[in-house]
């Protein structure tokens, strides 16, 4: 049942890589910290429209979670991850390295990539370093792989942002294909996190989304008090039981903040925000 080729070391995945690069095919890289769900899966079929090779990899990134954060309790499913992309049939290849063989010097005494401010914001801002640690690793298997383009999700806005950015800024030859957000029937949107809110706790998250919903039809019918926007919205999000950690409209292309009135198709709206023990975050762009 499981199938796709499991790679585990660089060398190997190199190995495999190497042949494919002799039949000139190209290569696309799908990064996941694993516990596949669908949204995971879009982004491995838009992969197999835009490359002849996909390859997945799953590691639980160690130096993007903060301390208390969720890294030991992180959901690690990699047979049913495996099987679950066999069945798929859009991946070619599963790299799932041990901590050892990223960080070949352990993660205390590893170069590590600073972030420009941005990373400081929005989740930046309540989970100092995060970014780092996501920019580290994306570089580190980009180093390994030297993917053709890297396909990441928007649910992560933030750090798509950054990615693009860093990739642009380190002259890397890799494109970014990004994929849509995929949500549960109700609106909220997919994520591994969603494991950890309780029945009842489920039942209320789609106001999140609700949330980001009101806040862009009111920004797409003219409003642009921003503030006053986040203030209604993180109002709203405390009084369903919600702890925000924020509510921000911000300009999608770059993170900036608006300084001015910008047409709706320019703005996205952000928020990340706890429900029990699952930190949720979700973004929305302006509809017009
Ligand atoms: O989005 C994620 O799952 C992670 O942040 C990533 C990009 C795989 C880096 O660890």
């Amino acid at each position: 049942v499981s199938g796709v080729d499991l790679k585990r070391t660089a060398s190997q995945i190199r190995e495999t890589i190497a042949g494919w690069r002799a039949a000139r095919d190209t290569i696309a890289l799908v990064p996941t910290m694993g516990n596949l769900h669908a949204g995971h899966l879009s982004l491995t079929r838009l992969a197999a429209e835009h490359a002849d090779r996909v390859i997945l990899s799953i590691f639980v990134n160690p130096t993007q979670f903060g301390v208390g954060e969720d890294f030991e309790g992180y959901p690690r499913t990699l047979a049913e991850d495996r099987a679950l992309i066999h069945r798929a049939g859009t991946v070619d290849a599963l790299f799932a390295p041990e901590v050892g063989e990223i960080y070949p010097n352990g993660t205390g005494a590893a170069f590590t990539l600073g972030v420009p401010p941005l990373g400081s914001e929005l989740c930046g801002a309540s989970r100092p370093g995060h970014f780092d640690g996501v920019a580290t690793v994306v570089l580190r298997l980009l180093n390994i792989i030297a993917p053709d383009l890297i396909v990441l999700g928007q649910k992560d806005y933030q750090q798509l942002v950054i990615l693009e950015r860093m990739i642009a800024d380190l002259r890397l030859p890799i494109g970014v294909v990004s994929g849509e957000t995929k949500r549960d029937a109700d609106g909220l949107a997919i994520s591994s996190r969603n494991l950890y809110l309780t029945a009842e706790e489920r039942k209320r998250a789609p106001l999140l989304h609700r949330t980001l919903r009101e806040v862009g039809d009111r920004l797409a019918s003219g409003e642009r008090d921003y503030a006053a926007l986040e203030r209604a919205a993180l109002k709203r999000l405390e009084q369903g039981g919600f702890r925000p950690d924020y509510v921000e409209v911000r300009r999608a292309g770059d993170l900036g903040k608006p300084n001015g009135r910008h047409a709706p198709e320019e703005l996205i709206v952000l928020a990340a925000a706890w429900l029990g023990q699952a930190r949720l975050i979700d973004n929305l762009r302006v509809d017009v």
